[in-house]
């Protein structure tokens, strides 16, 4: 059965006060995966405690892997004399990331059989360019029963290119061209902070990798990686929904252990919607609203455009601008399903395709409504915050992947919500 945990909010509460961001989930689950690259000891810090790194946790495990937390939010990995390939379909439905585990696998054993993720509720997310990429450095890959397995004698590099700058793809192959014989070349790469940070990992770890935050990134193999110790950059979603929180509710908020310089396009859009912004340091925002928010267009783009993973968010905050704004989704074909519950809030929303169009109401209002999906159910999170009356959010399951301590981080800066 489900988790049926729901959240109630009691919005129309300025969010005053300082909330400290934790490690990066994407960065942390590919990191993650990366650790079997060696067979030494790797130790990762600032990894943020959320289901979706547990999920990573188990899958790992299952291909017998150590894993121990020590202290918070440190976590030794040991991956010495691990010999299971094979990523079985209960694991991998629950967390598309687990396909991660494909490069490192065939670069380590030779060998990996992992369930095919399928679709999920943001759109087909197919796996076609990993694959395409496996297959360039020599894999022979069929598809049998839902699982993929592949196999090959030792990889090899070569040059790949991919229609779409896709993030997961990119990893992926990094990892696996880091063992791979020669070099490897990866055109129109994705440039996200999260593959920065893979690639310095890597080349702790004794890798070749070149051309990091470019779309050409080449990987020299090498023989052996070793292990090493590893902070996780903060997660730069996280931080983005704690900004439009401020804004959607007129406060003022100190968002602190984040990189300014990951968030330009927010901080770029937030500027424009007449939200304050304020770096104070190098690891510190401050965001404060006390006049209307102004509507403003948006399209979602590979980074450094802006990122899919804070469109809802963004739509939430555009419900009660001033004026009409047009989000476009450029990146996931139906990551629409949050408009549907803000429309029950009293948004005004009209999806076409790819473009929504909001015309910002003056006020939202309580009622029952359900998160689909990670973002959108934070989504939900901030316009339940903005509303009038007390809105109840089911399914917090999905929020609860991407959010350390959500309630509790939100109650610190004054908000009233409860978990149920
Ligand atoms: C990662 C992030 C996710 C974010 C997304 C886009 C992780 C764990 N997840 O997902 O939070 O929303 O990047 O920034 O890091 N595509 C294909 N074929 C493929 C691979 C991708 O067609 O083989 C398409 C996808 O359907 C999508 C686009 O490429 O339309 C970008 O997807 P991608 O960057 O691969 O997303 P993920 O790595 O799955």
């Amino acid at each position: 059965m489900q988790n049926p945990e729901r959240f109630l909010i009691t919005g129309g509460i300025p969010l005053h006060g300082t909330v400290v961001i934790d490690g990066a989930k994407n960065s942390a689950l590919s990191i993650m995966a990366a650790c079997l690259l060696t067979s030494e000891k790797c130790i990762l810090e600032n990894v943020p405690q959320l289901k979706d790194v547990y999920s990573m946790i188990e899958v790992i495990k299952t291909l017998g892997v150590k894993v121990e937390w020590k202290e918070n939010n440190t976590l030794y990995i040991d991956s010495d004399d691990f010999n299971n390939f094979e990523a079985p379909y209960e694991l991998v439905k629950t967390m598309r990331a687990s396909f991660l585990v494909m490069g490192p696998l065939l670069a380590r054993l030779n060998k990996a059989k992992i369930s095919l993720p399928g679709g999920c509720a943001i759109g087909a997310r197919p796996v076609d360019f990993h694959l395409k990429g496996f297959r360039a450095l020599g894999a022979d890959i069929i598809t049998e029963k839902g699982y993929i397995q592949a196999e090959v004698k030792r990889l090899k590099g070569n040059d790949i290119y991919f229609d779409f700058p896709s993030l997961g793809a990119t990893e992926n192959i990094m990892m696996a061209a880091s063992l791979a014989e020669g070099i490897t070349m990866i055109e129109n790469a994705a440039k996200d902070p999260e593959v920065i940070e893979l690639g310095n990992f890597l080349n702790k770890m004794g890798a070749k990798v070149n051309g990091l935050g470019s779309d050409i990134i080449t990987i020299e193999g090498v023989k052996r990686l070793k292990g090493v110790k590893y902070r996780i950059i903060p997660d730069r979603i996280e931080a983005g929904t704690y900004m439009v929180a401020a804004a959607i509710t007129g406060g003022t908020v100190e968002i602190d252990n984040v990189n300014p310089s990951y968030l330009k396009s927010c901080i770029v859009k937030l500027e424009e919607a007449g939200i304050k912004v304020e770096i104070k340091e190098d690891d510190n925002i401050i965001i404060s609203n006390t006049d209307a928010i102004k509507s403003v267009d948006i399209k979602t783009m590979p980074f450094p455009g802006f990122p899919t993973d804070l469109q809802a968010q963004f739509m939430a905050l555009m419900t009660i601008a001033n004026g009409t704004s047009i989000i476009t989704e450029n990146v996931f074909e139906s990551r629409f399903a949050h408009a549907g519950d803000l429309r029950r809030m009293g948004a005004d929303i009209k999806v076409e395709g790819r473009n929504c169009i909001i015309k910002g109401v003056k006020k939202l209002s309580a009622a029952p409504v359900m998160a689909s999906d990670l973002r959108g159910g934070a989504a939900l999170i901030l316009a339940s915050l903005a509303a009038e009356g007390t809105t109840e959010i089911s399914r917090i399951y999905h929020i609860d992947r991407g959010y350390v301590r959500i309630e509790d981080k939100l109650s610190n800066l004054g908000a009233k919500i409860k978990r149920e």
